[in-house]
């Protein structure tokens, strides 16, 4: 089995580098900045992409890298699973908590607004996580089945909290539904996990502060949970 993962910001994929003891290969041909790693479990051959870096501590993000890097992927590594594994924001009033792990079954943009018909329910996203993949292991104990909504800012503005409340959305990121939809053009299943560093629904707004004070928690436990994925996951 070939699974790539596919991870923003090099301190989210740190923990897990380490972990499974990925070794940096020779990056994909492709002009997009990224760094590619890989290691086997058993017999599955694990490819870890993480996006490359503005500058020295600013990583690219958003969906039109995410978009661009997953469709290298799929392209040239083939694999027979893509993960977008990362952080993002929770609700508390949905029983999210500060380093929870959060699974996807349904993926959605937040940021998205067209009225005209045809186009808004198009644009609107969604997109399921139903493959043999994700039912193996979405009962994972450490793994919390989400809707998570995607848009290109990490403020959110009150249209955006509207959106978010009225999909149901107890997650908020800013890479995945452009994932899942690179992934539906080339029929490969996708799994998102996302880790929780700020509280979205409390009367604070999260700062940068509370992301990088909770960032390594999250993505320790990231790198906890992907690990037990990619050891339960089955052919
Ligand atoms: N990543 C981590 N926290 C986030 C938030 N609040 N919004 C978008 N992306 C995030």
């Amino acid at each position: 089995m070939n699974i790539c993962i596919q991870i923003t910001m090099a301190e989210e994929a740190k923990p897990f580098i380490e972990l499974l003891d990925f070794k940096n290969i020779n990056p994909l041909n492709t002009p997009i900045p990224h760094n590619l790693y890989h290691t086997n479990i058993e017999e599955k051959i694990i490819h870890l992409i993480v996006n490359g870096r503005v500058s020295d501590h600013v990583s690219y993000l958003g969906t039109e890298m995410a978009s661009l890097i997953s469709e290298a992927s799929l392209r040239l590594l083939k694999p027979d699973l893509l993960i977008n594994a990362g952080t993002a924001g929770g609700k508390q009033s949905k029983g999210l908590k500060i380093g929870d792990v959060t699974i996807c079954e349904n993926s959605y943009y937040h940021d998205h607004r067209i009225s005209i018909p045809g186009y808004h329910e198009y644009f609107k996203g969604n997109f399921s996580s139903t493959s043999k993949y994700f039912s193996s292991i979405k009962n994972l104990k450490s793994l919390i089945p989400s809707t998570i909504s995607t848009g290109n800012s990490f403020e959110m503005n009150p249209s955006d909290e509207e959106t978010i409340s009225s999909l149901n959305s107890s997650v908020k990121e800013m890479e995945l539904c452009a994932i899942a939809q690179v992934c539906s053009f080339y029929k490969t299943p996708w799994i998102g996990i996302k880790a929780i560093t700020d509280i979205i629904d409390i009367d604070e707004s999260p700062t940068s502060d509370q992301f990088f004070e909770n960032l390594n928690l999250a993505c320790k436990n990231l790198s906890i949970s992907l690990r037990d994925i990619v050891t339960a996951l089955k052919d």
